[in-house]
């Protein structure tokens, strides 16, 4: 079994695999998420608890997905299906692997609207709408575009037709090139923003809020918020990470590796928040405005920002690659499934889960505007989509796959598969994914179930 091949493709290398997981992992969830979660929750606490869980949470549970991944060679269903079997387990512990695909799918509506927004607004920037304009002009367009679920529509359905035409292409042609030329350049760009926020008047109190500990502003909800997102920025908990795993070179190190991913992606995340606060202060704009924070602020900043108008065309080009290369890991499960289960054909697989993918979509679009009323404990369709995924069923499945991987697989095949330089590093390992990854997110479920019912 060790010698196997998955039938969909390897990685190159392990840089290209690296670099896969990482056009996975930094995406939405780094460049808009993470800072208006992070203004919503009060910044600093927030900040600091999410490390905790990055560390504590998602670097050994991304271990353990990758490792069962690399071990079976297939789609994750089938994945955790064949490393249960060869461990002595029921087969039913597939169910990890659908839990996740179930919730890849439902995230991939909510994620393609936003890529959407993000693809209006390579338009806008592209065709100089939003030179010189005020934050007030800013939140206007951005609300306008809410407002109109057609101009929605288009841009979603072109998302999904690129998402589906890459996937559709397989493993190793298309993603890789993009993935390596793009990375380092939204990184580049990043950087740049950063500079511009440094000399924005505002980084001070940026940076304050990002890094000051502020414990009033720690409650349940934002660890609850700062756990889940530790998952759905890691790209945890759905298969995406097991399925690339399952593509990678045989002898690589999974610690080292995943280490790398999880740093970038955590370094993509912070200079995301320390480009987008101090415009936000110097502006004397809400750092809690939520969804629109990206779509609001940076606009202004580069309305008034010399070459704005060609930076953040750039800008937005790169977080609409970021969300491409995400999203293609959240198709790339699913489609890989479908082709080991039924024989498809990769297009044809990838055309018919896009599909479904597509109308599932349409719900979420609609919650901005036609639907804005329909409410489910006082949150809309895009937030009760976005909310039951990335805070519950993430979690719950990283929890499955913490203990599948530490308590059920026997440790030769973990400790094989693992590949790490040293006994204590693998020690280590065992010691977290076995006990305090799965205490943290049990006392967090449990925390917030408390404070809900007492
Ligand atoms: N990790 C991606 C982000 O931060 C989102 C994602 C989640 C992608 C799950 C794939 C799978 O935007
Ligand atoms: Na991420």
């Amino acid at each position: 079994m060790q010698s196997k091949q998955s039938i969909h493709g390897s990685w190159g290398s392990r840089w290209i695999f690296i670099l896969a997981a990482t056009g996975s992992a930094v995406g939405l969830g780094n460049i808009w998420k993470f800072p208006y979660i992070t203004g919503e929750n009060g910044g600093g606490a927030f900040v600091l608890v999410y490390l905790f869980c990055i560390m504590l949470v998602g670097i050994p549970i991304m271990m353990g997905e990758i490792l069962v991944g690399r071990r079976a060679r297939q789609s994750p269903i089938n994945a955790v299906r064949e490393t249960a079997a060869e461990a002595g387990l029921n087969r039913n512990w597939s169910l990890i692997g659908w839990l996740g695909v179930l919730a890849g799918y439902i995230i991939f509506s909510f994620y393609s609207v936003v890529a959407g927004w993000v693809l209006d607004y390579i338009a806008a920037m592209g065709t100089g709408q939003l030179v010189n304009i005020g934050s007030n002009e800013a939140g206007e367009r951005f609300n306008s575009l809410l407002a109109n679920p057609v101009q929605m529509l288009i841009w979603h359905t072109l998302f999904v037709l690129m998402v589906v035409g890459v996937v559709a292409g397989g493993v190793n042609k298309g993603l890789e090139r993009a993935t390596k030329i793009m990375m380092p350049a939204l990184f580049v760009l990043l950087v740049v923003l950063l500079g511009y926020s440094v000399n924005s008047g505002g980084f001070q109190q940026g940076w304050d809020f990002l890094f000051g500990f502020n414990v009033e502003a720690l409650t349940w909800d934002a660890v609850l918020v700062a756990l889940g997102h530790a998952f759905f920025t890691l790209s945890l908990g759905m298969g995406a990470i097991m399925a690339y795993g399952s593509y990678m070179g045989k002898k690589d190190s999974i610690g080292a590796t995943v280490l790398t991913i999880g740093v970038l992606d955590t370094l993509v995340a912070l200079v995301a928040g320390l480009a987008i606060f101090p415009v936000v202060f110097a502006n004397q704009m809400d750092p809690g405005a939520g969804p629109g924070l990206m779509f609001v602020t940076l606009p202004v900043a580069f309305g008034q920002m010399p070459g704005g108008q060609v930076f953040g065309f750039l800008f937005f080009l790169l977080v609409g690659v970021a969300a491409w290369t995400s999203a293609i890991s959240l198709l790339e499960p699913a489609t890989a499934w479908v082709v080991e289960r039924f024989g498809l054909k990769r297009p044809v697989a990838a055309l018919v889960l896009g599909a479904i993918i597509w109308l599932m979509g349409i719900a979420s679009l609609l919650s901005f505007n036609y639907w804005a009323e329909i409410k489910l404990f006082g949150m809309g369709i895009f937030d009760l989509l976005d909310f039951t995924t990335a805070s519950i069923m993430l979690p719950l499945s990283g929890l499955m796959i913490a203990f599948f991987s530490g308590w059920k697989l026997q440790q030769k095949i973990t400790r094989d598969e693992l590949a790490l330089k040293s006994d204590l590093v693998y020690s280590a390992w065992l010691l977290v994914i076995r006990f305090v990854a799965p205490v943290a997110v049990l006392v967090i479920f449990i925390a917030k179930l408390y404070e809900k019912l007492a």
